[in-house]
């Protein structure tokens, strides 16, 4: 990526909205939050005017759903966790300008506004469809609400928009066998009108902006999906729903219907700005109107469609709307090998980890932006969160901040050293010299990085100027030449205190509970980006606190008890995972006309744009064909070629995304999902009958 070249005059930075049916962790730190923070931060510490917007998002089925298995209202559900959520944020120091949420008032209102302007200049396209409706509880079902057999793979819990366990995507009447969730009734087809956003429309200046604006600036993972999105050609989107739970369809003739929650959510950022402005008389619209504020959009890669083309159509449709200049996405965090999942309680929650390790916000912002996942899916373990604390940030950081100032102390009464200029043995030597050229040249290269959402190298420059401190204080051995020469000592105090004080400028973004302790024992105020790397920020004379230690040891203890808690985890989920019912008995009849066999596997790729399909080639015995299966995630192609399989070999052909599969391939399947072949005891050759 190219580095800022255009000035912009403010900043607009938001940080996707959580929604409000669970608890924040860490994977939503290490992807969204905590690199908004550090870039609003950093801005506010250069004295840019910016505005950093967050807050809940309320709406959605998957709200409704939750409340309804609480037994309580969507408005409880919500407000439970907004709350939650927001004291954790700021606990945790994720410095929000706003945090609001999209039940407020000001956001119904702003909501159906937008909505109704584009409604009025006809930007819309009204259609009638047929949905599924359920005549005893007598609601439209949303996708989620319908449940059926999968039509590629058979599994028969598949949702109504996707299905879990072959990862295709679905819509309700591709369902074999719909049942209602409500009711668990076979729901009819019934007539209904909603209102579409032509996206196809906007294709060209799609075109223009993105794939022509934003080739180099944008992060590749980020470009990647929007050109393939665009390529793929863009349809109208619904963007109203049936549903009782939302911002209601400011139309006439629209009663039961509410915006879809993803028309609504991003408008979210738009109302809390308005609700910040109003509440102190400040003029928010220029954070959304004037082409001199620079707007970013942090999200998780699981959001780009909306962000890059959904959002921005709108507000172009809109007309008086700037669009984001970037939308730096990050890929996913994994917690221990695996990925995370709010439904297995597989995740460190963050309410958690304040309560287990309280006042130590900064270490996990350390470890969380040393491993972001910033070009691909990257893994937290506790062992690398104990390494990182003890080995970096106590070792290299603290170690030197502390050495500095307790030396301040022990030589000269805790005042920064005078450099003795005028003595020609002592002074500034050519390492003396050349350890403050370095440091002349920390902020800018920080603030390259910063600019160009390079969170971890950011980190990893602050971390090497603490490693040159450190490195400039062992090499000079002040503790053993201060009897003779203390002269020389004032010299590399001064230099190493000066080093300390840029530390605490350059560490507020990353860590501001750090940076703030510092900022205390060195005595000094508020941090200016553009002092830092002098070599005269803190004046000879100038008297300094007593030192603290600014990290502790984490123990074995500590992170074996993290460990066991997620092991209890899994044994939980082992326990808890209801097994499936057995199903209806067959005859022998039944059973004997499946053709089962075992069959080795040849060939394997991945079924391009799906998750979890991969096409293999198998030797039969009887002949060779393509079966498509649902392994992919669990099985990596190049490590299957060659496997023994059973084979379920007389299953009709089926047409699987543009291939023929020739039969299904037997797995054993977990109940969270893990999938294994199931391979004979003995050596078997290919083609012999299983019975
Ligand atoms: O994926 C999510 O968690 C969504 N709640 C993000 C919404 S971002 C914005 F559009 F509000
Ligand atoms: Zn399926």
């Amino acid at each position: 990526m190219s580095t800022d070249k255009k000035t912009f005059k403010r900043y607009t930075v938001t940080s996707a909205l959580p929604y409000a049916n669970g608890p924040i962790h860490i994977g939503h730190l290490a992807g969204v939050y905590i690199p908004a923070d550090i870039y609003t931060r950093y801005l506010r510490l250069k004295g840019e005017d910016v505005i950093y917007i967050g807050g809940s998002d309320e709406h959605g089925v998957p709200i409704t759903i939750k409340a309804r298995q609480e037994k309580l209202t969507p408005q409880d559900i919500v407000d439970k966790y907004h709350t939650m959520i927001k004291d954790s944020f700021e606990e945790f120091g994720i410095a929000f300008d706003v945090y609001s949420r999209t039940s407020a008032p000001v956001h119904h209102e702003t909501a159906s506004g937008f909505f109704k302007t584009l409604y009025d200049n006809g930007k819309f396209v009204e259609k009638e469809t047929e949905q599924y409706y359920d005549e005893e509880t007598r609601h439209f079902l949303a996708d989620r609400y319908i449940t059926g057999t999968c039509p590629h793979c058979s599994y028969e819990k598949a949702y109504g928009d996707q299905c879990e366990h072959c990862g295709t995507s679905l819509s309700p009447t591709d369902l074999i066998n719909p049942r209602s969730v409500l009711s668990g009734n076979k729901p009819i087809m019934k007539k209904t009108r909603h209102w579409y956003l032509p996206l196809d429309e906007y294709e060209p200046m799609l075109r223009k902006w993105i794939l022509e604006g934003h080739k180099h600036d944008w992060k590749s993972n980020v470009y990647g999906q929007c050109k393939s999105w665009i390529d793929q050609g863009l349809q109208a989107r619904a963007v109203t729903r049936d549903l009782d739970w939302g911002v209601k369809v400011p139309v006439e003739g629209a009663d039961g219907k509410v915006l879809y929650v993803w028309f609504d959510a991003p408008i979210g950022y738009i109302s809390a700005t308005r609700e910040w402005g109003e509440a102190r008389g400040a003029d928010w619209q220029k954070y959304w109107k004037d082409p001199e504020s620079k707007l970013v959009h942090f999200i998780g890669k699981d959001n780009i469609v909306f962000h890059c083309i959904i959002f921005p159509v709108m507000l172009h449709a809109e007309g008086s709307y700037i669009l984001p200049d970037n939308v730096p996405a990050n890929e996913f965090l994994n917690l221990e090998g695996d990925k995370i999942s709010t439904s297995r309680n597989w995740a460190v929650w963050l309410h958690e980890y304040l309560k287990d390790f309280p006042g130590k916000q900064d270490v996990l912002r350390y470890v969380l932006c040393a491993a972001a996942p910033e070009t691909k899916d990257n893994d937290f373990t506790w062992k690398d969160f104990q390494a990182r604390n003890n080995n970096e940030l106590l070792a290299i950081f603290g170690n030197f901040i502390n050495r500095t100032l307790v030396l301040t102390h022990k030589y000269f009464e805790g005042k920064v050293p005078e450099i003795p200029v005028n003595d020609s043995l002592n002074g500034i030597t050519p390492t003396d010299k050349q350890t403050l050229d370095s440091l002349a040249a920390f902020p800018e290269k920080i603030m390259n990085s910063l600019d160009n959402y390079r969170f971890r190298e950011a980190l990893g420059e602050l971390m090497n100027l603490a490693r040159l401190g450190n490195k400039y204080l062992t090499d000079a051995e002040p503790w053993k030449i201060f009897k003779d020469n203390p002269q020389r000592v004032q010299t590399i105090l001064n230099i190493s205190l000066q080093i300390c004080g840029s530390l605490t400028i350059l560490c507020e973004p990353f860590l501001p509970f750090t940076a703030e302790k510092l900022q205390k024992m060195l005595r000094v105020g508020k941090p200016q980006w553009k002092l830092a790397g002098s070599r005269d920020l803190l004046k000879a004379g100038h008297e300094i606190d007593v030192p603290a230690l600014l990290f502790d040891r984490i123990e074995d203890k500590e992170i074996d008890d993290q460990i066991q808690k997620l092991l209890q985890t899994r044994k939980d989920n082992e326990q808890v995972q209801p097994q499936t019912p057995l199903k209806p008995p067959i005859t022998y009849e039944d059973f004997a006309r499946l053709d089962i066999r075992t069959a080795t596997i040849t060939a394997a790729e991945k079924v391009a744009k799906t998750k979890k399909l991969l096409k293999l080639e198998l030797n039969t015995g009887l002949d060779t064909r393509t079966v498509v299966s649902g392994i992919s995630g669990v099985y990596e192609p190049a490590d299957i070629v060659g496997k023994k399989v059973i084979l379920l070999a007389n299953l009709e052909p089926k047409n699987i995304r543009g291939i023929m599969s020739h039969g299904m391939i037997l797995m054993a399947e977990k109940q969270d999902g893990d999938l294994s072949f199931i391979v004979p005891e003995k050596e078997f050759p290919d083609g012999e009958i299983i019975c």
